[in-house]
Protein backbone atom coordinates (compact mmCIF):
# COMPACT_ATOMS: atom_id res chain seq x y z
CA UNK A 1 0.00 0.00 0.00
CA UNK A 2 0.81 3.69 -0.97
CA UNK A 3 2.03 4.98 2.35
CA UNK A 4 1.53 8.58 1.52
CA UNK A 5 -2.32 7.16 1.26
CA UNK A 6 -2.12 5.29 4.24
CA UNK A 7 -0.89 8.32 6.32
CA UNK A 8 -3.50 10.56 4.39
CA UNK A 9 -6.47 8.17 5.33
CA UNK A 10 -5.54 7.73 9.42
CA UNK A 11 -4.95 11.14 9.74
CA UNK A 12 -8.20 12.63 7.98
CA UNK A 13 -10.66 11.46 10.78
CA UNK A 14 -7.88 12.67 13.60
CA UNK A 15 -7.71 16.15 12.11
CA UNK A 16 -11.96 16.21 11.78
CA UNK A 17 -11.71 15.04 14.93
CA UNK A 18 -9.50 17.64 16.29
CA UNK A 19 -11.59 20.62 14.66
CA UNK A 20 -14.81 19.10 16.89
CA UNK A 21 -13.33 19.60 19.46
CA UNK A 22 -12.00 22.96 19.36
CA UNK A 23 -15.13 24.25 18.12
CA UNK A 24 -17.06 22.88 20.97
CA UNK A 25 -18.60 25.28 23.10
CA UNK A 26 -16.43 24.58 26.64
CA UNK A 27 -18.68 25.09 29.26
CA UNK A 28 -18.40 28.14 31.54
CA UNK A 29 -16.78 27.51 34.94
CA UNK A 30 -19.15 26.92 37.58
CA UNK A 31 -19.37 25.71 41.28
CA UNK A 32 -22.47 23.65 41.94
CA UNK A 33 -24.26 26.43 43.14
CA UNK A 34 -23.95 28.02 39.69
CA UNK A 35 -21.35 30.81 40.54
CA UNK A 36 -18.79 31.13 38.95
CA UNK A 37 -14.80 29.68 39.43
CA UNK A 38 -13.16 32.04 41.25
CA UNK A 39 -9.08 32.65 40.63
CA UNK A 40 -7.11 33.85 43.40
CA UNK A 41 -4.23 35.32 41.23
CA UNK A 42 -6.73 37.30 39.05
CA UNK A 43 -8.41 38.56 42.26
CA UNK A 44 -4.81 39.85 44.41
CA UNK A 45 -4.25 43.16 42.05
CA UNK A 46 -8.13 43.39 41.92
CA UNK A 47 -8.51 43.67 45.50
CA UNK A 48 -5.77 45.27 46.29
CA UNK A 49 -5.59 47.58 43.18
CA UNK A 50 -8.55 47.94 40.90
CA UNK A 51 -11.73 48.05 43.62
CA UNK A 52 -9.24 49.79 46.19
CA UNK A 53 -10.82 46.79 48.86
CA UNK A 54 -7.09 47.03 50.26
CA UNK A 55 -7.70 50.78 51.13
CA UNK A 56 -9.89 49.75 53.63
CA UNK A 57 -10.16 46.10 54.71
CA UNK A 58 -6.29 46.25 54.89
CA UNK A 59 -3.22 44.54 54.69
CA UNK A 60 -3.83 40.86 53.42
CA UNK A 61 -7.44 41.86 54.67
CA UNK A 62 -6.51 41.61 58.15
CA UNK A 63 -5.08 44.83 59.56
CA UNK A 64 -8.26 46.71 58.63
CA UNK A 65 -11.74 47.28 59.47
CA UNK A 66 -13.29 44.97 59.47
CA UNK A 67 -10.53 42.03 58.48
CA UNK A 68 -11.88 39.66 56.01
CA UNK A 69 -9.89 36.56 56.96
CA UNK A 70 -10.65 34.11 57.27
CA UNK A 71 -13.30 34.65 54.68
CA UNK A 72 -16.44 32.62 55.89
CA UNK A 73 -19.05 34.41 54.06
CA UNK A 74 -19.93 31.37 51.24
CA UNK A 75 -19.03 32.50 47.76
CA UNK A 76 -22.50 33.42 46.40
CA UNK A 77 -23.23 35.48 49.83
CA UNK A 78 -20.18 37.18 49.23
CA UNK A 79 -21.01 38.28 45.59
CA UNK A 80 -24.46 39.60 46.69
CA UNK A 81 -23.31 41.02 50.01
CA UNK A 82 -20.77 43.17 48.00
CA UNK A 83 -23.08 43.95 45.24
CA UNK A 84 -25.78 45.96 47.41
CA UNK A 85 -23.84 46.05 50.77
CA UNK A 86 -26.59 46.85 53.87
CA UNK A 87 -23.96 48.12 55.83
CA UNK A 88 -23.64 51.89 55.92
CA UNK A 89 -20.07 52.00 55.96
CA UNK A 90 -19.18 49.72 53.45
CA UNK A 91 -19.98 50.85 50.24
CA UNK A 92 -21.53 48.94 47.35
CA UNK A 93 -20.15 47.80 44.18
CA UNK A 94 -22.71 47.02 41.61
CA UNK A 95 -20.69 47.16 39.02
CA UNK A 96 -18.23 44.42 40.35
CA UNK A 97 -19.28 41.10 38.11
CA UNK A 98 -20.14 37.92 40.08
CA UNK A 99 -16.43 36.70 38.25
CA UNK A 100 -14.31 39.12 39.64
CA UNK A 101 -16.42 38.87 42.84
CA UNK A 102 -15.86 35.13 42.99
CA UNK A 103 -11.98 36.09 42.08
CA UNK A 104 -11.74 38.12 45.15
CA UNK A 105 -12.93 35.80 47.02
CA UNK A 106 -10.94 32.54 45.76
CA UNK A 107 -7.90 35.28 47.14
CA UNK A 108 -9.34 36.09 50.15
CA UNK A 109 -9.16 32.29 50.45
CA UNK A 110 -5.84 32.20 50.20
CA UNK A 111 -4.64 34.23 52.71
CA UNK A 112 -3.20 32.41 55.74
CA UNK A 113 -4.45 33.98 59.11
CA UNK A 114 -1.96 35.41 60.81
CA UNK A 115 -2.29 38.93 62.27
CA UNK A 116 -4.02 38.31 65.94
CA UNK A 117 -7.64 39.41 66.79
CA UNK A 118 -7.97 43.02 67.66
CA UNK A 119 -9.47 41.37 70.66
CA UNK A 120 -6.02 39.77 71.54
CA UNK A 121 -3.85 43.50 70.98
CA UNK A 122 -5.75 45.98 74.00
CA UNK A 123 -4.08 48.89 72.84
CA UNK A 124 -5.46 48.08 69.02
CA UNK A 125 -9.01 47.41 70.24
CA UNK A 126 -8.46 50.94 72.61
CA UNK A 127 -7.58 52.89 69.43
CA UNK A 128 -10.49 51.28 67.83
CA UNK A 129 -12.92 51.96 70.56
CA UNK A 130 -12.21 55.51 71.14
CA UNK A 131 -12.18 56.15 66.79
CA UNK A 132 -15.98 54.78 67.11
CA UNK A 133 -17.05 56.73 69.69
CA UNK A 134 -15.48 59.63 68.10
CA UNK A 135 -17.14 59.08 64.75
CA UNK A 136 -20.19 58.15 66.49
CA UNK A 137 -20.73 61.08 68.37
CA UNK A 138 -19.83 63.57 65.37
C1 LIG B 1 -14.57 52.69 52.02
C2 LIG B 1 -14.08 51.55 52.76
C3 LIG B 1 -14.36 50.16 52.19
C4 LIG B 1 -14.07 49.68 50.94
C5 LIG B 1 -13.41 50.40 49.78
C6 LIG B 1 -14.49 48.29 50.95
N1 LIG B 1 -15.03 47.97 52.16
FE1 LIG B 1 -15.82 46.16 52.67
N2 LIG B 1 -16.37 46.91 54.48
C7 LIG B 1 -16.03 48.17 54.95
C8 LIG B 1 -16.52 48.30 56.32
C9 LIG B 1 -16.31 49.53 57.22
C10 LIG B 1 -17.18 47.10 56.66
C11 LIG B 1 -17.90 46.76 57.94
C12 LIG B 1 -19.24 47.46 57.78
C13 LIG B 1 -20.11 47.56 59.00
O1 LIG B 1 -19.97 46.76 59.92
O2 LIG B 1 -20.99 48.46 59.00
C14 LIG B 1 -17.06 46.25 55.47
C15 LIG B 1 -17.57 44.98 55.38
C16 LIG B 1 -17.27 44.09 54.37
C17 LIG B 1 -17.67 42.72 54.35
C18 LIG B 1 -18.47 42.01 55.45
C19 LIG B 1 -17.53 41.53 56.50
C20 LIG B 1 -18.25 40.90 57.67
O3 LIG B 1 -17.54 40.42 58.56
O4 LIG B 1 -19.49 40.90 57.72
C21 LIG B 1 -17.18 42.17 53.20
C22 LIG B 1 -17.33 40.73 52.73
C23 LIG B 1 -16.48 43.22 52.50
N3 LIG B 1 -16.57 44.38 53.23
C24 LIG B 1 -15.83 43.06 51.28
C25 LIG B 1 -15.28 44.09 50.54
C26 LIG B 1 -14.73 43.93 49.22
C27 LIG B 1 -14.62 42.62 48.48
C28 LIG B 1 -14.33 45.17 48.82
C29 LIG B 1 -13.77 45.56 47.48
C30 LIG B 1 -14.56 45.16 46.33
C31 LIG B 1 -14.62 46.09 49.90
N4 LIG B 1 -15.19 45.39 50.93
C32 LIG B 1 -14.35 47.45 49.87
C33 LIG B 1 -15.37 49.16 54.27
C34 LIG B 1 -14.97 49.08 52.95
Amino acid sequence: MNMRKLARALLAPSVALGLLVAVAPSPAQQNAGGAPVGNAERGRPLFSDTYNCYACHGFDAQTGERRLVPMNYPLEGFITFVQNSPLPQMPSFPDASAQTLADIWAYLKTIPVDAPPVNDLPLLRDVLTRKNQAAAAK
